[in-house]
């Protein structure tokens, strides 16, 4: 029997501060429509709200199905100890934003909710970028194209650039002799 239950609708969420369009880092992006003051919120970074066994499942399955296509992967968002974020929904605006070693926004959970900040002034036209903030974890898998002068070439996170480096140099050494 046909039921003809409505499936909820979500305008896409929107901000005058941003528009969405194609990226020189990577695929679509999101830029700055206007001049965004430091400390301003641009957009929130929304989804369904699941618990960690099945955030887990779903990061699994994006990984895979990432690896297959070689396209976005990830979109789940650590939103505290019990609870994630699963922003792969079409009304998320702020899934398409990049990563860069240089961003120029941040993240922010404020009373269970995900808010991109600008870190300071961006100027109208900037792409708008967070660090992702990866583990070191198979760094290789997610080659970085941000084209900051910070680029170590992979994501990870501010804190593991350095040790990243290290490797990096490590086996250019190891390159070497070996040739
Ligand atoms: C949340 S999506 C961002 C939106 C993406 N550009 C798109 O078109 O769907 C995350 C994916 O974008 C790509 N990405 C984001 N930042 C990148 C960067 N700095 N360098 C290379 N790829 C990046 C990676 O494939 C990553 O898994
Ligand atoms: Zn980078």
């Amino acid at each position: 029997m046909a039921t003809n239950k409505k499936r909820k609708r979500h305008a896409a969420t929107a901000s005058p501060y941003i528009e969405v369009r194609r990226s020189g880092i990577h695929g679509t992006g999101v830029f700055a429509a206007r001049d965004v003051p430091k400390g301003q919120r641009v957009v929130e970074y929304v989804g369904e709200k699941i618990g960690k066994v099945e955030a887990e499942r779903r990061s699994l399955a994006q990984i895979r199905r990432a690896r297959r296509s070689g396209g976005a992967s990830v979109f789940v968002f650590e939103l505290n100890s019990r609870h994630d974020i699963d922003g792969a929904v079409p009304w998320n605006t702020a899934r398409f934003i990049n990563h860069s070693c240089s961003p120029n926004c941040e993240v922010e959970i404020v009373r269970g909710r995900i808010w991109i900040v600008a870190r300071r002034r961006i100027r109208a036209g900037e792409e708008l970028t967070y660090d992702y903030g990866y583990d070191f974890d198979s760094f290789e898998e997610h080659p970085c194209r941000c084209g900051s002068r910070r680029c170590v070439g992979y994501i990870v996170r501010t804190a593991l650039r350095r040790r990243l480096r290290k490797v990096l140099a490590e086996r250019r050494h190891t390159d070497q002799l070996a040739a």
